[in-house]
Protein backbone atom coordinates (compact mmCIF):
# COMPACT_ATOMS: atom_id res chain seq x y z
CA UNK A 1 0.00 0.00 0.00
CA UNK A 2 1.33 3.58 -1.10
CA UNK A 3 -1.12 5.00 0.06
CA UNK A 4 -2.60 5.98 3.56
CA UNK A 5 -4.88 3.46 4.91
CA UNK A 6 -7.04 6.89 5.98
CA UNK A 7 -7.20 7.76 2.48
CA UNK A 8 -9.03 4.33 1.67
CA UNK A 9 -12.77 4.36 0.43
CA UNK A 10 -13.48 1.75 3.29
CA UNK A 11 -11.89 3.81 5.67
CA UNK A 12 -13.82 6.66 5.12
CA UNK A 13 -17.31 4.73 5.10
CA UNK A 14 -15.78 2.70 7.95
CA UNK A 15 -15.93 6.74 10.18
CA UNK A 16 -19.30 7.58 8.84
CA UNK A 17 -20.70 4.04 10.01
CA UNK A 18 -19.19 4.22 13.20
CA UNK A 19 -21.51 7.44 13.59
CA UNK A 20 -24.64 4.94 12.86
CA UNK A 21 -23.22 2.31 15.09
CA UNK A 22 -22.27 4.73 18.15
CA UNK A 23 -26.16 5.14 18.58
CA UNK A 24 -26.76 1.00 19.58
CA UNK A 25 -26.38 -0.86 22.32
CA UNK A 26 -25.25 -4.51 22.35
CA UNK A 27 -28.18 -5.33 24.88
CA UNK A 28 -30.66 -4.01 22.03
CA UNK A 29 -28.87 -5.76 19.19
CA UNK A 30 -28.66 -9.06 21.10
CA UNK A 31 -32.38 -8.79 22.01
CA UNK A 32 -33.58 -7.60 18.05
CA UNK A 33 -31.49 -10.54 16.16
CA UNK A 34 -31.89 -14.13 17.92
CA UNK A 35 -28.97 -15.17 14.86
CA UNK A 36 -26.56 -12.81 16.38
CA UNK A 37 -24.42 -15.54 17.79
CA UNK A 38 -24.70 -17.97 15.15
CA UNK A 39 -23.73 -15.30 12.39
CA UNK A 40 -20.80 -13.83 14.61
CA UNK A 41 -19.03 -16.97 15.30
CA UNK A 42 -16.44 -19.17 13.33
CA UNK A 43 -13.85 -21.62 14.42
CA UNK A 44 -10.06 -22.34 12.47
CA UNK A 45 -7.29 -24.84 13.63
CA UNK A 46 -9.35 -25.87 16.74
CA UNK A 47 -10.26 -22.99 18.43
CA UNK A 48 -13.43 -21.45 18.51
CA UNK A 49 -13.82 -17.72 18.38
CA UNK A 50 -17.52 -16.08 19.58
CA UNK A 51 -17.61 -12.24 18.52
CA UNK A 52 -21.05 -11.14 18.92
CA UNK A 53 -20.51 -9.03 21.84
CA UNK A 54 -18.97 -6.17 19.81
CA UNK A 55 -20.07 -3.03 18.31
CA UNK A 56 -20.46 -4.33 15.05
CA UNK A 57 -23.86 -5.32 12.80
CA UNK A 58 -23.48 -7.17 9.59
CA UNK A 59 -22.11 -3.50 7.21
CA UNK A 60 -19.57 -3.47 9.71
CA UNK A 61 -17.76 -6.88 9.37
CA UNK A 62 -18.63 -5.93 5.33
CA UNK A 63 -16.66 -2.81 5.75
CA UNK A 64 -13.95 -3.96 7.78
CA UNK A 65 -12.81 -6.77 5.32
CA UNK A 66 -13.36 -4.21 2.47
CA UNK A 67 -10.81 -2.59 4.35
CA UNK A 68 -8.04 -5.65 4.69
CA UNK A 69 -8.55 -6.10 0.75
CA UNK A 70 -7.88 -2.37 -0.15
CA UNK A 71 -5.17 -2.77 2.03
CA UNK A 72 -3.77 -4.93 0.36
CA UNK A 73 -3.98 -8.23 3.27
CA UNK A 74 -3.56 -10.87 0.28
CA UNK A 75 -0.68 -10.10 -1.42
CA UNK A 76 1.18 -8.98 1.73
CA UNK A 77 0.26 -12.07 3.46
CA UNK A 78 1.44 -14.18 0.46
CA UNK A 79 4.60 -12.20 0.33
CA UNK A 80 5.15 -12.89 3.96
CA UNK A 81 4.69 -16.65 3.34
CA UNK A 82 6.60 -16.81 0.45
CA UNK A 83 9.48 -15.81 1.86
CA UNK A 84 9.90 -12.36 0.35
CA UNK A 85 11.54 -9.54 2.14
CA UNK A 86 8.93 -7.80 4.00
CA UNK A 87 11.00 -6.73 6.78
CA UNK A 88 12.52 -3.79 4.54
CA UNK A 89 14.11 -1.98 7.30
CA UNK A 90 16.38 -4.55 8.14
CA UNK A 91 16.14 -6.48 4.58
CA UNK A 92 15.18 -9.45 5.96
CA UNK A 93 12.14 -12.28 5.31
CA UNK A 94 10.00 -12.73 7.93
CA UNK A 95 9.54 -16.66 8.08
CA UNK A 96 8.28 -17.86 11.32
CA UNK A 97 6.18 -20.13 9.58
CA UNK A 98 8.42 -21.98 7.86
CA UNK A 99 9.40 -23.41 11.27
CA UNK A 100 6.01 -24.82 11.78
CA UNK A 101 5.68 -25.62 8.11
CA UNK A 102 5.05 -29.35 8.03
CA UNK A 103 4.62 -29.48 4.86
CA UNK A 104 6.78 -31.09 2.46
CA UNK A 105 7.08 -28.72 0.07
CA UNK A 106 10.34 -25.82 -0.42
CA UNK A 107 10.08 -22.15 1.78
CA UNK A 108 12.76 -20.17 -0.54
CA UNK A 109 14.60 -17.52 0.82
CA UNK A 110 16.82 -15.86 -1.98
CA UNK A 111 15.98 -19.16 -4.25
CA UNK A 112 17.28 -21.57 -1.23
CA UNK A 113 15.23 -23.71 0.61
CA UNK A 114 15.12 -23.20 3.74
CA UNK A 115 13.65 -25.99 4.83
CA UNK A 116 16.36 -28.69 5.69
CA UNK A 117 18.46 -26.57 8.09
CA UNK A 118 14.98 -26.15 10.10
CA UNK A 119 14.41 -30.24 10.05
CA UNK A 120 17.94 -30.62 10.22
CA UNK A 121 18.11 -28.66 13.90
CA UNK A 122 14.81 -30.21 14.94
CA UNK A 123 16.80 -33.50 14.59
CA UNK A 124 19.13 -32.01 17.09
CA UNK A 125 16.37 -30.65 19.52
CA UNK A 126 15.16 -33.86 19.57
CA UNK A 127 18.47 -35.77 20.21
CA UNK A 128 20.06 -33.09 22.95
CA UNK A 129 16.26 -33.08 24.72
CA UNK A 130 16.08 -36.79 24.40
CA UNK A 131 19.45 -37.05 25.83
CA UNK A 132 19.22 -34.82 28.81
CA UNK A 133 15.74 -36.03 29.45
CA UNK A 134 16.94 -39.88 29.66
CA UNK A 135 19.91 -39.18 31.80
CA UNK A 136 22.19 -40.26 28.89
CA UNK A 137 23.52 -37.55 28.76
CA UNK A 138 24.86 -36.38 31.96
CA UNK A 139 27.19 -33.53 33.41
CA UNK A 140 30.90 -33.08 33.86
CA UNK A 141 31.04 -35.20 37.12
CA UNK A 142 28.93 -37.97 35.39
CA UNK A 143 25.43 -36.63 37.62
CA UNK A 144 22.34 -36.51 35.01
CA UNK A 145 20.99 -32.97 34.97
CA UNK A 146 17.83 -32.02 37.25
CA UNK A 147 17.63 -28.35 36.40
CA UNK A 148 17.20 -26.25 33.28
CA UNK A 149 18.13 -22.53 33.62
CA UNK A 150 17.36 -20.79 30.18
CA UNK A 151 19.30 -17.59 30.13
CA UNK A 152 17.47 -15.06 27.70
CA UNK A 153 15.55 -11.58 27.51
CA UNK A 154 12.47 -10.57 25.72
CA UNK A 155 11.39 -13.01 22.93
CA UNK A 156 14.77 -15.14 24.27
CA UNK A 157 12.55 -15.80 27.41
CA UNK A 158 8.53 -14.90 26.96
CA UNK A 159 7.93 -17.04 24.66
CA UNK A 160 9.25 -20.44 26.15
CA UNK A 161 8.32 -19.23 29.67
CA UNK A 162 5.07 -18.72 28.79
CA UNK A 163 4.73 -22.06 26.89
CA UNK A 164 6.25 -23.92 29.43
CA UNK A 165 3.75 -22.68 32.41
CA UNK A 166 0.73 -23.36 29.64
CA UNK A 167 2.69 -27.11 29.35
CA UNK A 168 3.11 -27.88 32.69
CA UNK A 169 0.56 -31.05 32.38
CA UNK A 170 2.75 -32.32 30.11
CA UNK A 171 5.94 -32.15 32.23
CA UNK A 172 7.74 -34.90 33.16
CA UNK A 173 8.86 -35.48 36.96
CA UNK A 174 12.81 -35.78 35.85
CA UNK A 175 13.48 -31.98 34.84
CA UNK A 176 13.08 -28.64 36.29
CA UNK A 177 12.98 -25.76 34.13
CA UNK A 178 13.88 -21.71 35.54
CA UNK A 179 14.17 -18.48 33.23
CA UNK A 180 16.53 -16.13 34.17
CA UNK A 181 16.32 -12.53 32.22
CA UNK A 182 16.39 -9.28 34.73
CA UNK A 183 20.36 -7.87 34.36
CA UNK A 184 19.11 -7.24 38.07
CA UNK A 185 21.77 -9.70 39.65
CA UNK A 186 18.30 -10.35 42.21
CA UNK A 187 17.05 -12.89 39.38
CA UNK A 188 20.30 -14.95 38.69
CA UNK A 189 21.16 -14.87 42.15
CA UNK A 190 18.05 -15.77 44.03
CA UNK A 191 17.84 -18.85 41.49
CA UNK A 192 21.73 -19.88 42.10
CA UNK A 193 21.27 -20.47 45.87
CA UNK A 194 18.87 -23.32 44.94
CA UNK A 195 20.55 -25.29 42.56
CA UNK A 196 23.32 -27.77 42.36
CA UNK A 197 26.45 -27.13 39.72
CA UNK A 198 26.60 -30.64 39.02
CA UNK A 199 23.17 -31.51 37.74
CA UNK A 200 22.41 -27.75 36.20
CA UNK A 201 22.40 -26.70 32.12
CA UNK A 202 22.43 -23.32 31.21
CA UNK A 203 21.33 -22.53 27.99
CA UNK A 204 22.05 -19.40 26.47
CA UNK A 205 19.05 -18.01 24.59
CA UNK A 206 20.63 -15.08 22.32
CA UNK A 207 19.48 -14.42 18.80
CA UNK A 208 22.34 -11.74 18.34
CA UNK A 209 24.43 -13.07 20.98
CA UNK A 210 25.18 -9.48 22.18
CA UNK A 211 22.71 -8.65 24.56
CA UNK A 212 23.94 -6.76 27.51
CA UNK A 213 21.83 -8.67 30.05
CA UNK A 214 21.67 -12.29 28.61
CA UNK A 215 25.70 -11.96 28.58
CA UNK A 216 25.78 -10.99 32.02
CA UNK A 217 24.18 -13.61 33.00
CA UNK A 218 26.09 -16.15 30.75
CA UNK A 219 29.25 -15.19 32.50
CA UNK A 220 27.83 -15.00 35.85
CA UNK A 221 26.50 -18.43 35.29
CA UNK A 222 29.61 -19.81 33.87
CA UNK A 223 31.88 -18.22 36.79
CA UNK A 224 29.28 -19.88 39.53
CA UNK A 225 29.60 -23.35 37.62
CA UNK A 226 33.52 -23.10 37.03
CA UNK A 227 34.00 -22.12 40.96
CA UNK A 228 31.22 -24.75 41.97
CA UNK A 229 32.94 -27.74 40.05
CA UNK A 230 36.46 -26.83 39.67
CA UNK A 231 37.13 -26.67 36.39
CA UNK A 232 37.04 -24.71 33.38
CA UNK A 233 36.47 -28.02 31.28
CA UNK A 234 32.89 -28.43 32.94
CA UNK A 235 31.26 -25.48 30.73
CA UNK A 236 31.56 -27.73 27.65
CA UNK A 237 28.74 -30.21 29.63
CA UNK A 238 26.75 -27.73 31.20
CA UNK A 239 26.22 -24.95 28.61
CA UNK A 240 24.47 -25.08 25.65
CA UNK A 241 23.52 -21.70 23.30
CA UNK A 242 20.49 -21.02 21.07
CA UNK A 243 21.59 -18.17 18.41
CA UNK A 244 22.09 -16.92 15.31
CA UNK A 245 25.66 -15.74 16.15
CA UNK A 246 27.85 -18.54 15.64
CA UNK A 247 30.75 -16.68 16.31
CA UNK A 248 29.82 -15.18 19.67
CA UNK A 249 28.98 -18.73 21.35
CA UNK A 250 31.64 -19.99 20.03
CA UNK A 251 33.84 -17.31 21.41
CA UNK A 252 31.64 -17.92 24.72
CA UNK A 253 33.20 -21.81 24.60
CA UNK A 254 30.32 -23.47 23.71
CA UNK A 255 31.59 -26.08 21.68
CA UNK A 256 29.45 -26.24 18.26
CA UNK A 257 27.52 -29.76 18.59
CA UNK A 258 25.90 -27.84 21.50
CA UNK A 259 25.03 -24.58 19.65
CA UNK A 260 21.50 -24.69 18.25
CA UNK A 261 21.30 -22.02 15.56
CA UNK A 262 18.21 -20.28 13.48
CA UNK A 263 18.18 -17.49 11.15
CA UNK A 264 18.18 -13.81 10.57
CA UNK A 265 14.40 -14.39 9.19
CA UNK A 266 13.47 -15.40 12.67
CA UNK A 267 11.96 -12.42 14.63
CA UNK A 268 12.94 -12.40 18.34
CA UNK A 269 9.34 -12.09 19.35
CA UNK A 270 8.64 -15.37 16.68
CA UNK A 271 11.30 -17.27 17.93
CA UNK A 272 9.67 -19.72 20.43
CA UNK A 273 8.84 -22.25 17.49
CA UNK A 274 13.05 -22.04 16.61
CA UNK A 275 16.02 -23.45 18.58
CA UNK A 276 14.90 -20.54 20.93
CA UNK A 277 12.10 -23.28 22.37
CA UNK A 278 14.89 -25.95 23.42
CA UNK A 279 13.57 -25.43 27.25
CA UNK A 280 9.71 -26.42 26.14
CA UNK A 281 11.51 -29.51 24.69
CA UNK A 282 13.47 -30.36 27.29
CA UNK A 283 10.64 -29.80 29.80
CA UNK A 284 7.70 -31.31 27.74
CA UNK A 285 8.99 -33.74 25.48
CA UNK A 286 10.38 -33.26 21.96
CA UNK A 287 6.47 -35.08 20.93
CA UNK A 288 4.56 -31.91 22.56
CA UNK A 289 7.51 -29.17 20.83
CA UNK A 290 6.36 -31.00 17.56
CA UNK A 291 2.22 -31.06 18.60
CA UNK A 292 2.58 -27.36 19.38
CA UNK A 293 4.15 -26.78 15.81
CA UNK A 294 1.11 -28.89 14.35
CA UNK A 295 -0.92 -26.36 15.86
CA UNK A 296 0.71 -23.28 14.84
CA UNK A 297 0.91 -24.79 11.11
CA UNK A 298 -2.83 -25.24 11.33
CA UNK A 299 -3.04 -21.95 11.98
CA UNK A 300 -1.05 -20.72 9.60
CA UNK A 301 -3.44 -22.80 6.87
CA UNK A 302 -6.50 -21.42 8.46
CA UNK A 303 -5.42 -18.10 7.99
CA UNK A 304 -4.17 -18.43 4.22
CA UNK A 305 -7.19 -21.01 3.52
CA UNK A 306 -10.37 -19.29 5.18
CA UNK A 307 -12.37 -16.39 3.56
CA UNK A 308 -11.95 -12.96 5.87
CA UNK A 309 -15.18 -13.24 7.49
CA UNK A 310 -14.64 -16.51 8.73
CA UNK A 311 -10.77 -15.89 9.53
CA UNK A 312 -10.04 -15.75 12.98
CA UNK A 313 -6.57 -13.61 12.80
CA UNK A 314 -8.23 -11.63 10.26
CA UNK A 315 -11.43 -11.12 12.29
CA UNK A 316 -9.88 -10.13 15.45
CA UNK A 317 -7.33 -7.95 13.76
CA UNK A 318 -9.81 -5.87 12.19
CA UNK A 319 -11.88 -5.55 15.46
CA UNK A 320 -8.46 -3.96 16.97
CA UNK A 321 -8.56 -1.46 13.96
CA UNK A 322 -11.98 -1.13 14.56
CA UNK A 323 -11.50 0.55 17.76
CA UNK A 324 -8.39 1.31 18.07
CA UNK A 325 -8.77 3.69 14.80
CA UNK A 326 -12.62 4.58 14.89
CA UNK A 327 -13.85 5.04 18.74
CA UNK A 328 -10.17 5.67 20.29
CA UNK A 329 -9.67 2.65 22.31
CA UNK A 330 -6.05 3.14 23.48
CA UNK A 331 -5.96 -0.13 25.45
CA UNK A 332 -7.13 -3.97 24.52
CA UNK A 333 -7.33 -6.60 27.70
CA UNK A 334 -6.09 -10.18 27.42
CA UNK A 335 -7.64 -12.60 30.12
CA UNK A 336 -7.38 -15.56 29.71
CA UNK A 337 -9.42 -18.42 32.23
CA UNK A 338 -6.34 -20.65 33.06
CA UNK A 339 -4.25 -20.10 35.54
CA UNK A 340 -1.38 -21.99 33.37
CA UNK A 341 -1.64 -19.01 30.59
CA UNK A 342 -0.21 -16.56 33.62
CA UNK A 343 2.10 -14.99 31.21
CA UNK A 344 0.18 -15.55 28.20
CA UNK A 345 -0.43 -11.15 28.58
CA UNK A 346 3.25 -11.07 28.91
CA UNK A 347 4.14 -12.54 25.77
CA UNK A 348 1.60 -10.95 23.59
CA UNK A 349 2.54 -7.46 25.06
CA UNK A 350 6.16 -7.79 23.19
CA UNK A 351 4.10 -9.70 20.71
CA UNK A 352 2.30 -6.91 19.77
CA UNK A 353 3.28 -3.57 21.26
CA UNK A 354 6.88 -4.53 19.83
CA UNK A 355 5.63 -5.10 16.52
CA UNK A 356 3.16 -2.34 16.09
CA UNK A 357 3.76 0.28 18.75
CA UNK A 358 4.91 1.99 15.16
CA UNK A 359 5.04 6.10 14.43
CA UNK A 360 6.25 5.41 11.04
CA UNK A 361 4.66 4.27 7.53
CA UNK A 362 6.68 1.44 5.34
CA UNK A 363 7.43 4.97 3.27
CA UNK A 364 9.05 6.29 6.07
CA UNK A 365 6.37 9.00 6.54
CA UNK A 366 5.65 9.94 9.96
CA UNK A 367 1.77 8.18 10.85
CA UNK A 368 -1.12 10.41 11.96
CA UNK A 369 -4.07 7.99 12.85
CA UNK A 370 -3.51 5.15 15.82
CA UNK A 371 -1.05 2.32 15.34
CA UNK A 372 -1.15 -0.44 18.05
CA UNK A 373 -2.44 -0.28 21.43
CA UNK A 374 -1.04 -1.23 24.60
CA UNK A 375 -1.84 -4.88 25.45
CA UNK A 376 -2.06 -6.21 28.83
CA UNK A 377 -3.92 -8.21 31.37
CA UNK A 378 -3.64 -11.21 33.87
CA UNK A 379 -5.64 -14.38 34.08
CA UNK A 380 -9.06 -14.93 35.37
CA UNK A 381 -10.53 -14.69 37.95
CA UNK A 382 -8.07 -12.94 39.61
CA UNK A 383 -8.39 -10.03 37.42
CA UNK A 384 -12.26 -9.92 38.68
CA UNK A 385 -10.64 -8.80 41.77
CA UNK A 386 -8.55 -6.54 40.53
CA UNK A 387 -9.40 -4.28 37.69
CA UNK A 388 -12.34 -5.32 36.23
CA UNK A 389 -14.34 -2.54 38.47
CA UNK A 390 -12.33 -0.37 35.73
CA UNK A 391 -13.25 -2.37 32.67
CA UNK A 392 -17.16 -2.30 34.17
CA UNK A 393 -17.57 1.18 35.29
CA UNK A 394 -14.34 3.23 34.89
CA UNK A 395 -14.98 6.27 32.10
CA UNK A 396 -12.34 4.61 29.74
CA UNK A 397 -13.82 1.29 27.99
CA UNK A 398 -11.34 -0.97 27.08
CA UNK A 399 -11.92 -4.48 24.45
CA UNK A 400 -10.76 -7.50 26.31
CA UNK A 401 -10.25 -10.99 24.79
CA UNK A 402 -11.75 -13.85 27.26
CA UNK A 403 -9.94 -17.00 26.65
CA UNK A 404 -10.85 -20.56 27.80
CA UNK A 405 -10.27 -23.88 27.97
CA UNK A 406 -13.38 -26.01 27.92
CA UNK A 407 -11.72 -29.20 30.07
CA UNK A 408 -9.28 -28.68 32.48
CA UNK A 409 -6.42 -30.54 33.53
CA UNK A 410 -6.80 -30.24 37.06
CA UNK A 411 -10.50 -31.20 37.30
CA UNK A 412 -10.59 -30.75 41.11
CA UNK A 413 -14.49 -30.29 42.73
CA UNK A 414 -16.65 -27.44 40.92
CA UNK A 415 -13.37 -25.25 40.27
CA UNK A 416 -13.35 -25.45 36.41
CA UNK A 417 -17.26 -25.01 36.37
CA UNK A 418 -16.82 -21.99 38.41
CA UNK A 419 -14.12 -20.82 36.34
CA UNK A 420 -16.34 -21.38 33.20
CA UNK A 421 -18.90 -19.36 35.04
CA UNK A 422 -17.31 -16.69 36.10
CA UNK A 423 -15.82 -15.81 32.28
CA UNK A 424 -19.42 -16.07 30.81
CA UNK A 425 -20.78 -13.82 33.34
CA UNK A 426 -17.91 -11.06 33.13
CA UNK A 427 -18.58 -10.66 29.38
CA UNK A 428 -22.31 -10.94 30.00
CA UNK A 429 -21.88 -8.07 32.43
CA UNK A 430 -19.48 -5.79 30.00
CA UNK A 431 -22.16 -6.23 27.26
CA UNK A 432 -25.54 -5.95 28.60
CA UNK A 433 -24.49 -3.75 32.12
CA UNK A 434 -27.35 -2.73 34.64
CA UNK A 435 -29.94 -0.28 34.12
CA UNK A 436 -31.29 2.12 37.03
CA UNK A 437 -34.48 0.52 36.71
CA UNK A 438 -33.18 -2.76 37.63
CA UNK A 439 -30.70 -1.62 40.06
CA UNK A 440 -33.83 -0.29 41.47
CA UNK A 441 -35.21 -3.37 41.23
CA UNK A 442 -33.06 -5.69 42.87
CA UNK A 443 -32.29 -3.47 46.09
CA UNK A 444 -36.31 -3.39 46.49
CA UNK A 445 -36.31 -6.99 46.40
CA UNK A 446 -33.28 -7.36 48.81
CA UNK A 447 -35.80 -4.97 50.77
CA UNK A 448 -33.59 -2.02 51.06
CA UNK A 449 -35.15 1.31 52.10
CA UNK A 450 -36.79 3.69 48.78
CA UNK A 451 -33.92 6.51 49.97
CA UNK A 452 -30.86 4.25 50.63
CA UNK A 453 -31.85 2.74 47.36
CA UNK A 454 -32.40 6.00 45.43
CA UNK A 455 -28.92 7.21 46.74
CA UNK A 456 -27.19 4.03 45.84
CA UNK A 457 -28.81 3.13 42.03
CA UNK A 458 -26.42 5.88 40.33
CA UNK A 459 -23.35 3.50 41.53
CA UNK A 460 -25.30 0.40 41.01
CA UNK A 461 -25.76 0.98 37.11
CA UNK A 462 -23.15 -0.43 34.32
CA UNK A 463 -23.40 0.81 31.39
CA UNK A 464 -22.88 -1.96 29.17
CA UNK A 465 -21.92 -2.30 25.68
CA UNK A 466 -18.30 -2.93 26.29
CA UNK A 467 -17.22 -5.15 23.65
CA UNK A 468 -15.07 -8.00 24.23
CA UNK A 469 -14.22 -11.66 22.19
CA UNK A 470 -14.40 -14.94 23.80
CA UNK A 471 -12.06 -17.73 22.44
CA UNK A 472 -12.48 -21.48 23.54
CA UNK A 473 -10.36 -24.25 23.14
CA UNK A 474 -11.11 -27.83 23.98
CA UNK A 475 -8.09 -27.94 26.30
CA UNK A 476 -4.93 -26.21 26.85
CA UNK A 477 -2.50 -28.92 25.10
CA UNK A 478 0.42 -28.36 22.89
CA UNK A 479 -1.65 -28.19 19.80
CA UNK A 480 -4.34 -25.96 20.56
CA UNK A 481 -1.08 -23.44 22.34
CA UNK A 482 0.23 -23.62 18.91
CA UNK A 483 -2.46 -22.67 17.65
CA UNK A 484 -3.62 -19.77 19.79
CA UNK A 485 -0.02 -18.10 19.56
CA UNK A 486 -0.21 -18.27 15.98
CA UNK A 487 -3.64 -16.84 15.79
CA UNK A 488 -2.73 -13.95 17.62
CA UNK A 489 0.68 -13.18 15.53
CA UNK A 490 -1.36 -13.07 12.86
CA UNK A 491 -3.64 -10.79 14.30
CA UNK A 492 -0.55 -8.54 14.94
CA UNK A 493 0.08 -8.78 11.11
CA UNK A 494 -2.94 -8.32 10.17
CA UNK A 495 -3.35 -5.00 12.32
CA UNK A 496 0.24 -4.20 11.31
CA UNK A 497 -0.27 -4.78 6.88
CA UNK A 498 -3.54 -2.46 7.72
CA UNK A 499 -1.07 0.69 9.83
CA UNK A 500 1.12 0.30 7.23
CA UNK A 501 4.09 -0.51 9.52
CA UNK A 502 7.14 -2.80 9.60
CA UNK A 503 5.55 -4.96 11.98
CA UNK A 504 9.34 -6.51 12.19
CA UNK A 505 11.73 -4.53 13.63
CA UNK A 506 12.24 -2.76 16.36
CA UNK A 507 14.04 0.52 16.59
CA UNK A 508 12.68 1.84 19.32
CA UNK A 509 14.89 -0.11 21.67
CA UNK A 510 17.76 0.90 20.45
CA UNK A 511 18.66 4.51 21.99
CA UNK A 512 17.53 3.05 25.53
CA UNK A 513 20.38 0.58 24.86
CA UNK A 514 23.26 3.07 23.30
CA UNK A 515 23.11 5.68 26.42
CA UNK A 516 23.02 2.68 28.80
CA UNK A 517 26.10 1.65 27.65
CA UNK A 518 26.90 5.19 27.68
CA UNK A 519 25.80 5.53 31.81
CA UNK A 520 27.93 2.02 32.21
CA UNK A 521 31.18 3.83 31.16
CA UNK A 522 30.51 6.55 33.26
CA UNK A 523 30.01 4.60 36.51
CA UNK A 524 33.26 2.54 35.52
CA UNK A 525 34.86 6.81 35.49
CA UNK A 526 33.36 7.39 38.40
CA UNK A 527 31.97 10.81 37.53
CA UNK A 528 29.02 11.77 35.14
CA UNK A 529 30.66 12.58 31.41
CA UNK A 530 29.66 16.61 30.51
CA UNK A 531 26.99 16.44 27.87
CA UNK A 532 23.84 14.66 30.23
CA UNK A 533 21.32 16.61 31.10
CA UNK A 534 21.03 18.06 34.75
CA UNK A 535 18.47 15.54 35.85
CA UNK A 536 20.31 12.42 34.16
CA UNK A 537 24.07 14.01 35.94
CA UNK A 538 22.40 13.97 39.12
CA UNK A 539 21.16 10.67 39.14
CA UNK A 540 24.28 9.29 38.56
CA UNK A 541 26.03 11.57 40.77
CA UNK A 542 23.51 10.10 43.78
CA UNK A 543 24.15 6.36 42.56
CA UNK A 544 27.99 6.95 42.52
CA UNK A 545 27.67 8.34 46.12
CA UNK A 546 25.80 5.47 47.49
CA UNK A 547 21.95 5.76 48.24
CA UNK A 548 22.40 7.92 51.53
CA UNK A 549 23.83 11.01 49.38
O1 LIG B 1 15.61 -5.34 22.91
C1 LIG B 1 14.65 -5.96 22.14
C2 LIG B 1 15.11 -7.27 21.59
O2 LIG B 1 15.92 -7.07 20.50
C3 LIG B 1 13.93 -8.15 21.25
O3 LIG B 1 13.40 -7.90 20.02
C4 LIG B 1 14.51 -9.51 21.43
O4 LIG B 1 13.51 -10.46 21.57
C5 LIG B 1 15.33 -9.31 22.68
O5 LIG B 1 15.85 -8.02 22.56
C6 LIG B 1 16.43 -10.31 22.90
O6 LIG B 1 17.36 -10.31 21.86
P1 LIG B 1 18.39 -11.48 21.69
O7 LIG B 1 17.65 -12.75 21.49
O8 LIG B 1 19.21 -11.10 20.49
O9 LIG B 1 19.24 -11.55 22.94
Amino acid sequence: MQGRPTELPAWRSLRDHQRTVAGMHLRELFAADPGRFDRFSVQGAGLFLDFSKHRIVDETLGLLTALAGQAGLDARRQAMFSGDPINVTESRAVLHTALRNRSSGPVLVDGVDVMPAIRRVLGQMRAFSEAIRSGRSVGHGGQPIRDVVNLGIGGSDLGPLMACEALEPYAGAGLRVHFVSNVDGAHLGRLLKRLDPASTLFIVASKTFTTQETLANAHSARTWLVSGLGSESAVAKHFAALSTNLQGTAAFGIPDDRVFAFWDWVGGRYSLWSAIGLSIALYVGMDNFDAMLDGGCAMDQHFRGAPPEQNLPVIMGLLGVWYRDFWGAASHAILPYDQSLHRFAAHLQQLDMESNGKRTDLQGRDIDYPTGPVIWGEPGTNGQHAFFQHLHQGTDWTPCDFILPLRSHYPLGDHHRMLMANCFAQSQALMQGRTAEEARAEMRAQGRDAAATERLVPHKVFPGNRPSSTLLLPQLTPYTLGALIALYEHKVFVQGTIWNVNSFDQWGVELGKVLAGRILQDFGNGVPASGHDASTAGLIRRALGGAGS
